[in-house]
Order: structure tokens, then C-alpha cells, then sequence
């Protein structure tokens, strides 16, 4: 499958009163047509400014990307003016968040609201614009198109409302849609009928989806890959049966050992202790050091070395040095 999106060595910081801080050290991933990557990591890891970065939606000041690359379908997007990505941001590359209420304008039809984009940058009439608003109304499931056309935010329910953000993101067919917290604010039912819409867009358009959830659960439906992130950068990646089923990082083992298992009821969770390091001053060495139960002298004084395991799947712990490994066993 075609690639279309490839990002390299990305660094992403915040000057604030107290200081830099790193939210993004370094990421890497690329992504092809059509596929779906998690990215998953607990709070303050960096996966929003990650994703706020690919569509160069960073407040500057005070944040700003220091280093690396982002290229779209082969465009380079870091050197891009705020003109130039108007033009791909909805349209190209489209992103949702976790509140669909702020993403609504309550006072304009859903219709208008549907129609905007389209008639904005595509050349289209009134008439098409409506008949595609309808298909994408069916896209998300939402009954009775031509009556809902007319309604406003307000008349629709929470779940509903999110449907319709993601109706309004897929409207121009874009080739990647960031999905940031999509169903954090909804509750449990909803989540799942909104993941069952995602494998609905999966299976019926072509576009790569960015999935960011702190919830390797959700992921589990509708991940092709899974990047781990950690202390502003991805520490382990791979497919999803290659995350799920052999771990290598000590810490998507703990993310995983803390989300119910449907296989092993009654078992008790076991949330990983501690919190992750100050972004400010972050350790030179591995950032999960304090946290992680396997920790050696090395692992405090230099980053690990990547370590791939296939293709796809890799890891960055000093574990499976060889160096290391000798050392443990002489
Ligand atoms: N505008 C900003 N100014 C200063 N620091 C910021 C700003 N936005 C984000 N950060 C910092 O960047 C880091 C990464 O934040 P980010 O929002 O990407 O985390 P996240 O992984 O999305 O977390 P969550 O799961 O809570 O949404 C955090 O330390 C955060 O405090
Ligand atoms: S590098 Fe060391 S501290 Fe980091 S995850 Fe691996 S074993 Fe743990
Ligand atoms: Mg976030």
C-alpha cells in the first residue's frame, strides 16, 4: 500500500515560564493508505502534541518544532506557511477531538455545517453538496438524513454529535484523519458504537486513521499498529497481534497488565506505579528508569539502543542488548 505519511526524528518543546518543555523527543512512524495507528501512552506523553504537530496546529509561541520532518504524500509539511496548510487542513488531512460539542457551531445546521468545507474547496454545486451530506450522514449512521439536515447541534445527543464531527471530517475524502480522544467524553455504550463506526470507515473508505487513546482496550478493536509512547517519544511499536501478544517494552507490558482482560475475569489489575519523568529536564538515560521493575546501572545512564524484533515490530530497552544479555548470563 502506498505511503503517505512518513515523519522522522520529530522534536516538539514549549518555552514557559519555568522552562522548556520537551513534549515530543524525537518520533518516528510512517503510516500507509488505509491503515489505522494507535498511538497510546498515559497522560502527558505527547501524543496530542504529536498530533497537533502533523496538522502544524501547535500554539507558537509558546511551542514550537525544533527539529525533524513531516512529510504528507511526499510534501514536506514542517516549513509549510499557515496559508498553505489551510488549504490541506480538513481537506487532506483531517482531525477530531474529544469534545464534540466545541467542534459544533451551535447556531448553523448541521447541514451548513457539512456542506462548509466541501463547498469551500471543492467546485461543487448546492445540490451535490447536499447529496454528498447525505451520504456521509448514512456513512455514520445517523437515521432519517433529509429531516437531521436541517437540525441544529443541540437537537442531537452526545453520541450522535461525534458522528457528525467525523461525518464533517470525511466529507472532503481526505487521505488521513487524526482522531484524537474520540470517544473519551462519551459513555461506555456510546464508545462502543463509535468504534464499531470506525471499522465501518475502515472497511468503507480508504482513509489512514491516527487513533490517540491513553486506552490500549479501545485500540484493540480497530489498530492495525500500535506506537507506545513515553516521555515524549515512542518507545516501542509494532503490529497490533505483535504489542498485544509479545510485548517488549517493560511498559506496554505494564499498560497492559492494568486493562481488564475478557479471558481472565476476576483477575486483579496492577497499575503501573509511579508517574513519568518532569519533560523539563528528562533523563538522559531510559525515562521509564524509576518506574520499571527489570532497571540495570546502564538503564539510568544511556538511552537504550533500538531493538527489532521483525519488520515492524520494535523496541527500546536495553534487555535485549546482546551486551547486556552476556552479562546477565555469565
Ligand atoms: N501549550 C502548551 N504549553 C506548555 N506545555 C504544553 C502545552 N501543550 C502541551 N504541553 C506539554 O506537553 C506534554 C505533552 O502533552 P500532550 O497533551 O501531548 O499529552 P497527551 O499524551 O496527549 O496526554 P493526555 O492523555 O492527557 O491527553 C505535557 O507535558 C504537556 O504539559
Ligand atoms: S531500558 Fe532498562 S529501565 Fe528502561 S525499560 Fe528497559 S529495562 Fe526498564
Ligand atoms: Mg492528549
Amino acid at each position: 500500500m502506498e505511503k503517505i505519511l512518513e515523519v522522522n526524528d520529530l522534536h516538539v518543546s514549549f518555552l514557559t515560564y519555568g522552562g522548556e518543555v520537551k513534549a515530543v523527543r524525537g518520533v518516528s512512524f510512517d503510516l500507509h493508505k488505509g491503515e489505522t495507528l494507535a498511538i497510546v501512552g498515559e497522560s502527558g506523553c505527547g501524543k496530542s502534541v504529536t498530533a497537533s504537530s502533523l496538522m502544524k496546529l501547535i500554539p507558537t509561541p509558546p511551542g514550537k518544532i525544533s527539529q525533524g520532518s513531516i512529510k504528507f504524500k511526499d510534501r514536506e509539511l514542517v516549513n509549510l506557511s499557515d496559508k498553505q496548510m489551510r488549504k490541506i487542513r480538513g481537506v487532506d488531512i483531517s482531525m477530531i477531538f474529544q469534545d464534540p460539542m466545541t467542534a459544533l457551531n451551535p447556531t448553523l445546521t448541521i447541514g451548513t455545517q457539512l456542506t462548509e468545507g466541501l463547498k469551500q474547496h471543492r467546485n461543487i454545486s448546492n445540490k451535490e453538496a447536499k447529496i454528498k451530506a447525505l451520504e456521509m450522514l448514512d456513512l455514520v449512521g445517523i437515521p432519517y438524513p433529509e429531516e437531521r439536515l436541517k437540525q441544529y447541534p443541540h437537537q442531537f445527543s452526545g453520541g450522535m454529535r461525534q458522528r457528525i464531527v467525523i461525518a464533517i471530517a470525511l466529507i472532503c475524502e481526505p487521505d488521513l484523519l487524526i482522531a484524537d480522544e474520540p470517544t473519551t467524553a462519551l459513555d461506555v455504550t456510546i464508545q462502543a458504537q463509535i468504534l464499531e463506526l470506525f471499522e465501518r470507515i475502515q472497511q468503507e473508505t480508504n482513509v489512514a486513521i491516527i487513533l490517540i487513546t491513553h486506552d490500549l482496550g479501545v485500540v484493540a478493536k480497530v489498530a492495525d499498529r500500535i506506537a507506545v509512547m513515553y516521555a515524549g517519544k515512542i518507545i516501542e511499536s509494532g503490529t497490533k497481534h505483535e504489542l498485544f501478544y509479545e510485548p517488549l517494552h517493560p511498559y506496554t507490558q505494564g499498560l497492559l497488565n492494568s486493562i481488564p482482560r475478557l479471558d481472565k475475569k476476576g483477575e486483579k489489575l496492577e497499575p503501573i506505579d509511579g508517574t513519568p519523568p518532569d519533560l523539563f529536564s528528562p533523563p538522559q538515560g531510559c525515562p521509564f528508569t524509576a518506574r520499571c521493575p527489570h532497571a540495570m546501572v546502564a538503564c539510568e545512564k544511556v538511552y537504550p539502543p533500538r531493538y527489532q524484533a521483525s519488520e515492524e515490530h520494535y523496541g527500546e530497552c536495553w534487555l535485549y542488548d546482546e551486551r547486556v544479555k552476556k552479562y546477565q548470563s555469565s
